[in-house]
């Protein structure tokens, strides 16, 4: 069985947790789109990871996990991630983590226009600043440097001295910057290419024939279907597939040996970075759900945007990205509310509007139509079988499943791993 788990919202929706669950019955993970920008958390008794670019199973021993082609791999990050892993106890062999020879690499120059360019724009993305639009614009506009670029120094030296010319230029005159050194960047990524040289390989072929002898895979999504570039709320979204198109064009797998799709969602909205927020919280809300969820990003610290559950968003990731099962996250944070509002329309122009729409304005200005129900006003970490859980609690699962279309297999109940209620 090969299943792809994608983030229904503006990421950060829990996808950490559940990978780590799911895959202690799968053989390979793989990470397909994104970058460093992603954080996902994983919790093992006392002890607290979080992952930007390792695949979430990295901690389960004898699992091996997988940087797709797709991804745009950072390699300072990489091993930052690695070593800190190594300090921890957990070695990273290259038995157990294969890095694809067709991923891109992030490179200083990436990292510096991501923030040149933020500041420059009027209308911010608030990006994480790990350069990862860059790096994708420069796969796409074909001047990109690949990991198998990085492991042969003619090619590298080639290519990155080509990249120099026109971006020093670049710097120099729009951004009025003094440019990069040949030298500097060159022996600074022939060192981690010698580190990481073991790990690269061709992983579509490695994954396909594990595929061919019936293994089991599980695709990690990064960020979520709001952020994707196609589907998402452009220009406030990551530069990747966030959806689950990227699952098969970023790892190699063709779409066919897909057999599942589950989506990650929080029991309430939140959103980090500039963009349209129908649902979101007034402020003295925010920050009380802000507190009680620790809603602050895993990558960059900032505070997360807070805001009800908003069926017309998910509802339509789970259109566009043929959602099987979804797994409810935190719903534990939603403990000691009296009330809860669910998001089932928008309200525009005097016209109720039951889709998500693309238009800058509408989503701008759209009011939320809300239904509202009780909430239970105890604690459910301790709860292991749905029935079990508060009536008001399953009436809201319910009334989600309802409203989104699509059945809820798992719903999670603390950020420890056996917190989770699986139906
Ligand atoms: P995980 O995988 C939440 C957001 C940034 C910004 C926008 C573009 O942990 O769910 P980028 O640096 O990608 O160019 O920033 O996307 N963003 C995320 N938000 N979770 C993530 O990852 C994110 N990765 C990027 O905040 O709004
Ligand atoms: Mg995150």
């Amino acid at each position: 069985m090969n299943i792809v788990v994608v983030g229904a919202q503006w990421g950060d929706e829990g996808k950490g947790k559940l990978i780590d669950i799911l895959s202690k019955d799968v053989d390979i993970t793989v990470r397909y789109q994104g970058g460093s920008n992603a954080g996902h958390t994983v919790r093992v008794g006392d002890e607290q990871y979080v992952f930007h670019l390792l695949p979430s199973a990295i901690l389960r021993k004898g699992k091996i996990c997988v940087i797709g082609n797709g991804v745009v791999v950072d390699p300072k990050a990489l091993l930052e991630e690695m070593d800190g892993l190594k300090r921890r106890g957990i070695a990273v062999t290259p038995k157990q983590l294969k890095i694809a020879v067709n991923s891109h690499v992030v490179m200083p120059y990436h990292r510096i226009l991501d923030g040149l360019r933020e500041k420059m724009r009027e209308h911010k993305i608030g990006t994480t600043g790990r350069g990862i639009g860059p790096c994708y614009a420069d796969k796409v506009t074909r001047c990109g440097i690949r990991m198998v670029d990085l492991l042969n120094p003619r090619v590298f030296r080639a290519k990155l001295q080509d990249n120099l010319r026109e971006k020093n230029e670049y710097f120099k005159k729009v951004f009025n910057q003094k440019g990069f050194h040949f030298d500097e960047i060159y022996s600074e990524y022939m060192t981690y290419a010698r580190r990481l040289r073991a790990y690269v390989c061709d992983t579509a072929l490695f994954v396909n024939e594990e595929i061919s002898k019936k293994k089991s895979v599980l695709f990690e999504g990064a960020q979520g279907a709001f952020l994707d570039i196609d589907f998402g709320t452009y220009p406030y979204v990551t530069s990747s597939n966030t959806t689950v198109g990227g699952a098969p064009s970023g790892s190699g797998v063709a779409v066919t040996s897909i057999d599942k799709v589950i989506a990650a969602v929080k029991a309430y909205t939140t959103r980090v970075g500039e963009g349209p927020f129908p649902t979101e919280f007034d402020p003295k809300m925010d920050e009380e759900i802000r507190a009680k969820g620790k809603e602050f990003g895993a990558t960059t610290g900032r505070a997360r945007r807070c805001g009800w559950f908003d069926s017309v968003l998910v509802r339509y990731a789970a259109v566009t990205g043929g959602f099987d099962e979804l797994a409810i996250m935190k719903l534990d944070v939603l403990d000691e509310l009296k009330t809860i509002k669910l998001c089932s329309a928008y309200k525009y122009k005097g016209k109720i509007l039951k889709d998500f729409s693309h238009d800058y304005e509408v989503i701008c200005r759209a009011k939320p139509v809300y239904i509202e129900m009780p909430g239970w006003q105890k604690p459910i970490n301790a709860v292991r079988e749905f029935r079990k859980l508060p009536p008001q609690a399953r009436a809201y699962v319910e009334r989600m499943e309802e409203l989104v279309g699509v059945p809820i297999k798992y719903i999670s109940i603390g950020s420890e791993r056996d917190e989770i209620i699986v139906r």
